[in-house]
């Protein structure tokens, strides 16, 4: 059959509008297309592919795995399951694990837990939820509302109620909004999809002193941030600000579909049996793959490796703006890194991306102002060099057309 990005348009419902362009293939951080063309990668698939494409033990993982066991379901529990849930109590706060299949359902079980916890262990009235503006959750009815961009949620008819929005990084708005009746709220621990936002780490200390002041719980939305792509294995640790709950996706499964939610025993039990559930959940693929990749990232080497290429980038960026006065800001941290658009060049994020995709690099927007770059958190030194300079390229095409 003759698979062509025509096809897209012919069988797919039209939600999407991908490049013109279909990889084929993908090793590190180069991938390749039909046609043989050669694209350096600093998108990793919207911050999920942490360890590149097709790593070596994450191949040799799936493969051994592959041959074992595929599927069980929830009516029997699996070892790759609960060796990665073990493995995730050790190295974070959280005593107690829920598998899902993607970061949207991850955030679904968390919303769901805090309401029902809230319901059982003070009143029913106690069921405000609040977010920010520019948060991103996903795509579920609930997540989605709870996002901080009314526009993903509208047109769907009636929604979830009783879920606010304040600004990120206003406390004060936030103080003058919660009470006693908000059972949550939930936050990304550095705004992705909305910007590249960084919380200060007032706003983070105030927001759990907040949650804390009027019993409710904190959930931290690691679901772009989590393993490792801030430098730190998750975002909360160099925030030194601890959540009730932390949801996971992304690069927990390096390019295999998982989602986590993570919390304390004393609030997991409110998720009794039948509460809750997936089909797929604690899939043995995919916890078996996430367990070599927590294995591998949760290394200094590969941490440590993350804070100095974050300054690769941002010393290349700079440079790149000193020549063609383009950004007025890089921002972000480890491996989440925005480069964004100063007034001149207000709205045309996609237009970087799009002459970035001509020049053989794949990069990101966060936005419509701000050039989002992702890559695999051991990406090679040379080849964020080498992309720098399709970048540069790039730049110099919008900059001088
Ligand atoms: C912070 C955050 N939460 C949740 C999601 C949704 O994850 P998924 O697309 O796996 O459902 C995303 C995806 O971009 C995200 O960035």
């Amino acid at each position: 059959m003759n698979v062509t990005r025509d096809l897209f348009n012919e069988v797919m419902v039209p939600n999407y509008n991908p490049a013109a362009i279909i990889p084929v293939k993908g090793l590190g951080s180069r991938l390749w297309d039909q046609a043989g063309t050669e694209y350096i990668d600093f998108a990793g698939g919207i911050a999920v592919n942490v360890l590149g494409h097709c790593h070596p033990e994450l191949v040799n993982t799936l493969k051994k795995q592959g041959e074992t066991l595929w599927h069980l379901s929830n009516v029997l529990t699996n070892e790759p399951a609960l060796r990665l849930a073990k493995e995730l109590v050790n190295v974070t706060f959280a005593e107690k694990v829920y598998f899902a299949n993607s970061g949207a359902e991850a955030n679904e079980a968390a919303l769901k837990l805090a309401r029902r916890y809230a319901l059982e262990k003070f009143s029913e009235e106690k069921n405000q939820i609040i977010a920010f503006k520019q948060g991103f959750h996903g795509r579920t009815f609930f997540t989605v509302t709870v996002g901080g961009q009314a526009a993903y949620s509208d047109g769907f008819g009636p929604k979830p109620g009783n879920i606010e929005h304040v600004e990120y990084n206003d406390l004060a708005a936030l103080e003058a909004l919660i009470s006693d009746k908000t059972c949550a709220v939930m936050m990304e621990p550095l705004q992705g999809e909305g910007g590249i936002i960084s919380p200060t780490n007032e706003f983070a200390k105030g927001v759990r002193a907040l949650c804390d002041k009027h019993n409710a719980l904190l959930i931290f939305d690691e679901v772009q941030t989590g393993v490792g792509r801030t430098g730190d294995l998750f975002a909360y640790m160099g925030l030194d600000v601890v959540p009730d709950i932390l949801t996971s996706a992304k690069a927990l499964g390096g390019g295999f579909p998982i989602g986590a939610m993570l919390t304390t025993t004393a609030i997991a039990e409110h998720l009794k049996v039948g509460t809750h559930g997936s089909t797929y959940g604690g899939n043995p693929l995919a916890c078996a793959v996430a367990e070599t990749v927590l294995k591998i990232v949760n290394t200094p080497e590969v941490l440590n490796g993350v804070k100095r290429k974050e300054q690769l980038y941002r010393s290349g960026l700079q440079a790149i703006n000193q020549k063609y006065a383009c950004f007025s800001e890089i921002r972000g941290k480890g491996l989440l890194i925005g480069a964004v658009l100063n007034e001149q060049y207000a709205g045309r994020a996609r237009d970087f991306l799009v002459a970035s995709a001509d020049e053989q690099l794949m990069c990101l927007v966060a936005g419509a102002n701000v050039i989002r770059f992702a890559p695999s958190l051991v990406i090679p030194d040379e080849d964020i060099q080498q992309g720098l300079v399709r970048f540069e390229r790039a730049v110099a095409k919008v900059v001088n057309a």
